[in-house]
């Protein structure tokens, strides 16, 4: 597996002046947590970035029923990558087969790529690496609007939130 210093550059938090508006809602991205002996990835298209506790973090919402979920619990860092235009349909991929029976890497062509503490992957632009420092559950209290609650939830199965601080950004050279 290759090294992120053969692919990206290390930039600083605040070197980084993207809208994240845009990146992580229109453009999407991958969550992918695990070591490079065994990770899994799956597409998110929720989430925030900013400052907790002095610190630049993101934070994903993740259910409990994904794959992925096992290895955000069982790792103590994750990475976003954002991945460069033209990769929609890796992203579809991701966001639509479970890793339990499809072995994404081999089906999307993803060519993953170890970072210091996780992995991403050649198609990435913008590499996120963060560790996790809190967690908690969304619940239905009373300012969830009945219909998010119905629409999202039927089965009750509410989103883990991880916040993560943000160790390194890599950039595509
Ligand atoms: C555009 C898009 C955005 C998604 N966003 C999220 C998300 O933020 N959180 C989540 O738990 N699932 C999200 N999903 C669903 C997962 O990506 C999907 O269930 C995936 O197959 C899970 O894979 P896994 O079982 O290998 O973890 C999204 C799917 C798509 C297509």
């Amino acid at each position: 597996m290759k090294n992120w210093k053969e692919k990206f550059n290390k930039i600083s938090v605040d070197k980084f002046d993207e809208n994240v508006f845009n990146l992580i809602g229109n453009e999407w991205f991958l969550i992918t947590a695990g070591t490079s002996d065994s990770f899994n990835t799956m597409t998110a298209s929720w989430g925030a970035m900013g400052i907790l506790w002095n610190k630049p973090i993101v934070q994903i919402f993740v259910r409990p029923t994904r794959y992925t979920f096992e290895f955000t619990e069982q790792n103590d860092f994750y990475t976003i990558s954002c991945l460069e235009k033209g990769n929609k349909k890796i992203l579809s991929l991701c966001g639509s087969k479970s890793g339990r029976e499809t072995d994404k890497i081999k089906e999307s062509g993803l060519i993953p790529v170890e970072t210091e503490n996780g992995i991403t992957y050649e198609q990435a632009r913008i590499v996120f690496e963060c560790k996790k420092i809190y967690y908690d559950d969304l619940k239905p209290v009373f300012f969830l609007p009945d219909e998010i609650d119905d629409e999202h939830y039927p089965n009750k199965d509410y989103h883990r939130i991880y916040i993560g601080e943000i160790l390194n950004i890599y950039m595509k050279m």
